[in-house]
């Protein structure tokens, strides 16, 4: 059995389109992970992989993760995802014909699939989609008709979970003086930090774009080295950059009471969860804490939701993240087996 087939038959998903971008050389994966709760949704990345076995493999594990972000939450979507693995070098001037060709493609899967950014996309890429394939992307720019970028709403959704966490955890009602760590400092990671200074929490980044580091030391923002960043003292560690940064090696140096940030797939592996809980870090899970953005766009977009109810919404998280580490709490279990359960109970798999 080789690579592909092993990462199919371990993934309890629905199904996987695998397609092959001739002009490009580029794969288009679409995973479609759980219709149970409502037809898939799920963001596209576009990046490059040192396999296409890689590809699948990160495809099927975001689309699962967009099912449980939906099903704790209590909205009504399943989850998929979508890669676009590109080969090395990538050339930006081919980029729109690429982003239209998989748009056909989303077209001519009828209403199975529908997309919105993620990371290596954005929201003029989902124009471009919407334009071959409509109503098969949300978060277009506002003058295509969209709601924008999803940036800002998720990072809404993970302030409200820090606030719950401080709230349980650290007794506290409000953020004034709370120490945060914000890992990576883009689309999701910049829109929080300043909410997080708004509300006057002591912030300070790390990040590894030169570009990125520029721009926030130049307003004041102190810059912790990568290296230096796990071992940082803080309240709180906001991952919101990559992927498996809580592992075995991360762990045993975090200094930090509290977890809770953006990022897709935190955890290298379910085993990490028992590993925080046994350190007395109370982490947020991933699928809680990022969902806001998927979900207030996708409210407003499909399901007529206003701004208000889509910010409702978002705030809702602060109570699923509340939730989650009371139940954790309770049960002397992880807070990502806590939410697991929530979300399963939802699915109707307990
Ligand atoms: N990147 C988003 C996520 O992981 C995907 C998304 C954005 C879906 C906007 C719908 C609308 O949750």
């Amino acid at each position: 059995m080789n690579d592909i087939e092993a990462i199919m038959n371990g993934w309890d998903g629905e199904e996987v389109i695998l397609h092959f971008d001739r002009p490009s050389g580029a794969w288009f994966i679409i995973a479609i992970h759980s219709t149970r709760l409502g037809p898939a949704v799920g963001g596209t990345r576009l990046r490059h992989y040192g396999s296409l076995a890689e590809a699948v493999e990160d495809a099927l594990r975001l689309a699962r993760a967009m099912t449980y972000k939906f099903a704790v939450a209590d909205f009504p979507r399943g989850g998929g995802k979508a890669v676009i693995a590109v080969p090395e070098p990538f050339e930006e001037g081919t980029r729109e014909d690429l982003i239209r060709r998989y748009g056909l493609l989303l077209g001519r899967l009828g209403d199975l699939f529908t997309t919105g950014p993620d990371v290596g996309t954005s929201s003029s890429d989902m124009n471009l989609i919407f334009d071959v394939a409509p109503g098969r992307a949300f978060s277009r720019t506002i003058d295509h008709g969209g709601r924008g970028s999803s940036g800002p709403p998720t990072a809404r959704g993970v302030l409200a979970s820090i606030e719950a966490a401080c709230e349980v955890i650290l007794d506290r009602s409000t953020l004034q003086g709370i120490s945060v760590l914000v890992q990576g400092a883009g689309n999701v990671g910049g829109a929080l930090i300043e909410l997080l200074q708004e509300r006057g929490a002591a912030v300070c980044f790390t990040d590894v774009d030169a570009k990125t580091i520029g721009q926030w030391t130049s307003r004041g923002l102190e810059f912790v080295p990568p290296q230096e960043a796990y071992a940082r003292e803080c309240d709180v560690f906001s991952p919101c950059g990559l992927s498996g940064v809580l592992n075995r090696n991360t762990i045993p140096r975090l200094r930090c009471r509290i977890v809770a940030g953006a990022a897709n797939s935190q955890l290298a592996e379910e085993a990490d969860a028992k590993r925080l809980k046994a350190s007395g870090i109370a982490y947020v899970p991933d699928f809680v804490a990022n969902g806001g953005g998927a979900i207030a766009i996708t409210g407003m977009e499909a399901l007529e939701w206003s701004p208000e109810e889509a910010e409702r919404h978002v705030r809702a998280l602060g109570n699923v993240a509340r939730n989650v580490l009371r139940m954790a709490a309770r049960d002397d279990i992880s807070t990502h087996e806590a939410a697991v359960r929530l979300a399963e109970q939802r699915l109707g798999m307990r």
